[in-house]
C-alpha cells in the first residue's frame, strides 16, 4: 500500500530537512517519523523517503537495516526491547528476556497472536547505570526485576 506522510508529519519532515545542507542528511528523522506513523518501515515507506530526500532506495535500505530501532516488519502495539548487553546481562537482563519469552509465548522478533506485544533482544541502549532495563515503545523501564516486569506487562494488558 502506498505510503504518504500525513500533513503533520510532512510539516515536521520539512522542518528537519531545513536544518541540513543536503536533504539526505534528514533520512534518520524521516524514517523515525514514518515509523511513528505507520508502525514499521515497509518498502513503500522506503520509496517515499528515498523520493523526498533524493536518495536511492538502496541508500535508504542501508540505513534501515543498519539501525535496530527501525522495524522491518509490523510489531505489536507494545514493542518490548530487552537489553542483554554486558551491564544488563550481569544484573539479570538475560533472565528477564527469557522470562518475557515464556510469559508471552513468543520468541525474539515475534508478535503475540493478539498483536499486543512484540519482543526484541537488543544491544546496549545507553542506560547501563540503571541496568537491567527494557524499552517499551519509547519509554525506558530501569532497575528492573522479574516481578516488576510482570507488573508492567499486566498494566499494559489492561490498556488494551
Ligand atoms: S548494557 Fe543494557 S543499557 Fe547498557
Amino acid at each position: 500500500m502506498e505510503f504518504k506522510f500525513n500533513e503533520e508529519n510532512q510539516n515536521k519532515l520539512n522542518t528537519i530537512i531545513s536544518h541540513y545542507p543536503v536533504k539526505k542528511a534528514a533520512v534518520m528523522g524521516a524514517l523515525w517519523l514514518a515509523q511513528e506513523q505507520s508502525g514499521w518501515i515497509s518498502g513503500e515507506v522506503m520509496k517515499e523517503v528515498a523520493n523526498q530526500l533524493e536518495m536511492t532506495l538502496e541508500e535508504v535500505l542501508g540505513v534501515v537495516t543498519f539501525y535496530t530501532m527501525y522495524n522491518q516488519k509490523p510489531m505489536g502495539k507494545f514493542h518490548l526491547q530487552v537489553c542483554t548487553n554486558v551491564s544488563c546481562m550481569l544484573r539479570g537482563g538475560a533472565l528477564i528476556f527469557d522470562h518475557i519469552k515464556l510469559k508471552l509465548g513468543i520468541d525474539d522478533m515475534h508478535v503475540t497472536d493478539d498483536k499486543m506485544f512484540s519482543l526484541e533482544e537488543v544491544e546496549c541502549m545507553g542506560s547501563c547505570g540503571t541496568a537491567p532495563m527494557i524499552a517499551i515503545n519509547e519509554d525506558y523501564f530501569e532497575n528492573l526485576n522479574i516481578s516488576e516486569v510482570d507488573n508492567i506487562l499486566e498494566s499494559l494488558k489492561n490498556k488494551n
